[in-house]
């Protein structure tokens, strides 16, 4: 007991980073648990700002460890580069960073196989991925036949052979959907691959066993989300929505620990709302509201670079997702960039078709036909920046996170001001 998971309620990029590294203080591990180099966590700290992707936020806080666990989709070279840039920043991995030799591996042919979809001439086809081979490599990890993962890596001649048989299988597919493609050279691969694994092996470990005994001798774990509940592949936006369980629910078959490790489970949301890639977005505002958050509120894809779309708080989708990751407590972030709009609007059900619902509804077609029902609220001009307590806070702002918290359904325990750690308030129980 003891533990914590940290998720996102929205579609993605909730500031989780920003969560995970404050409580670090309080917990000695934190694990990955699932999604790859899609994710982009963004942590300030004393004039210094730095990019997670694969490696876990944790890495960050010398007193605690890092581990990338089974449900974890790595790109070696991805890792590899991102090790090296957050040594330059002055990280230290030695020892601290654990990466489970059962998670799968995403090999080139993962990154052309999107790329194939992607491109593909029907629009339909195209999900505005992150391109990073995720959703390829699950798929081959749930069919078996293909699936690489990290043991694998170091029986070198097992692997050469096997790889000489997957690459054929995928040269002869790609060969045949692509005009002008160029087969890849599994013997190549197999070498390019190897040498990877030299270079990871002092990390590589049985995350699972690693993770239990650190249950056993008290130590608390920080499950880290990558995306959002409503990018979760059962219980998100289908098929807008990533490959993986990014929703609390995929911490027990994600790392090996069983959910009942954890009693704090944090959701994390952004005082309204942005997504990234394409899909259904009720409450978006295509206007000059969605441009004035997205320049406050520099939202632009921390891996692609790409303007996220930016709308008002969804609290029907928030409730659904709420309940999906059993949250416990919100933490609302961003809450400083709402400063200056006049009146603030709230989606507290949607409208399809004369009928009120107040869930998300399951197919796509009838959420792309819903239509928000708002409820307004005052906004403030205050610039909460600076803003370190409760008590520093606008009314009008108190009342807007208090609101949140009733109409979701669950309360707020923090809310962010700024991304800098400092920024940030504790909310008083007894207020
Ligand atoms: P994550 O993927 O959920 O970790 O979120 P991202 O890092 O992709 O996006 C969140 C962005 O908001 C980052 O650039 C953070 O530095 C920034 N940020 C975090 N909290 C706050 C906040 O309270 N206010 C503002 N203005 N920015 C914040
Ligand atoms: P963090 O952890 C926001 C989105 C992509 C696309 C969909 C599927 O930083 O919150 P994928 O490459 O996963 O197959 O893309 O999911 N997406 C994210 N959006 N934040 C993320 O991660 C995301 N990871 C994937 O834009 O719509
Ligand atoms: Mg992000």
């Amino acid at each position: 007991m003891g533990s914590t998971c940290v998720v996102g309620l929205q579609w993605g990029d909730e500031a989780k980073g920003k969560i995970v590294d404050l409580l670090c203080d309080d917990h000695d591990v934190v694990v990955r648990y699932q999604g790859g180099a899609n994710a982009g966590h963004t942590v300030v700290h004393e004039g210094m700002t730095y990019k997670l992707s694969l490696v876990p936020t944790g890495i960050l806080r010398e007193n605690v460890e890092a581990v990338i666990a089974n449900g974890v989709v790595i790109h070696p070279p991805a890792l590899l580069k991102e090790i090296a840039s957050l040594q330059a920043q002055g990280v230290n991995f030695e020892g601290r960073l654990h990466i489970s030799d059962r998670a799968h591996v995403i090999l080139p042919y993962h990154l052309a196989e999107e790329r194939l979809t992607e491109e593909s001439s029907s629009a339909a086809d195209h999900l505005g991925t992150t391109r990073r081979g995720i959703g390829p490599c699950y798929k081959d990890k749930l069919g078996r036949v293909h699936g690489v993962r990290i043991a694998d890596l170091y029986r070198p001649a097992d692997f050469r052979e096997r790889l000489a048989r997957i690459v054929e299988y995928k040269n002869r597919l790609l060969n045949a959907m692509l005009p002008d493609f160029e087969p890849f050279d599994a013997a190549a691969v197999a070498e390019e691959y190897l040498g990877y694994a030299e270079q990871l092996r002092p990390y590589v470990c049985d995350s699972t066993s690693k993770l239990h005994e650190a249950v056993a001798a008290g130590r608390k774990l920080m499950f880290e989300g990558a995306q959002g509940s409503l990018l979760d592949v059962d219980h998100g936006s289908y098929p807008y929505v990533t490959s993986s369980s990014s929703s609390a629910v995929g911490t027990a078959p994600g790392s090996g620990v069983p959910a009942r490790c954890i009693d704090r489970w944090i959701g994390v949301v952004k005082a309204y709302t942005t997504r990234v890639g394409g899909g259904p977005f009720p409450t978006e505002q295509d206007n000059e509201i969605g441009e004035r958050i997205r320049r406050v509120g520099r939202e632009y894809g921390t891996v692609t670079g790409r303007p996220r779309r930016c709308g008002w708080f969804d609290a029907v989708a928030v409730r659904y997702s709420s309940r999906v990751s059993g949250s416990t407590e919100l933490a609302v972030m961003l809450l400083d960039v709402l400063s200056g709009i006049e009146e603030l609007q709230v989606a507290v059900s949607y409208d399809l078709d004369g009928r009120r619902l107040d869930v998300l509804p399951a197919s796509l077609a009838d959420l792309e036909r819903c239509k928000p029902v708002y409820e307004t609220l005052p906004g403030w001009s205050e610039d909460l920046t600076a803003a370190r307590t409760w008590g520093d806070l606008p009314r009008a702002a108190r009342d807007y996170v208090d609101y949140l918290g009733r109409i979701v359904g669950v309360p707020a325990s923090i809310v962010s001001v700024g991304p800098d750690r400092r920024q940030t308030i504790l909310v008083p129980k007894d207020r």
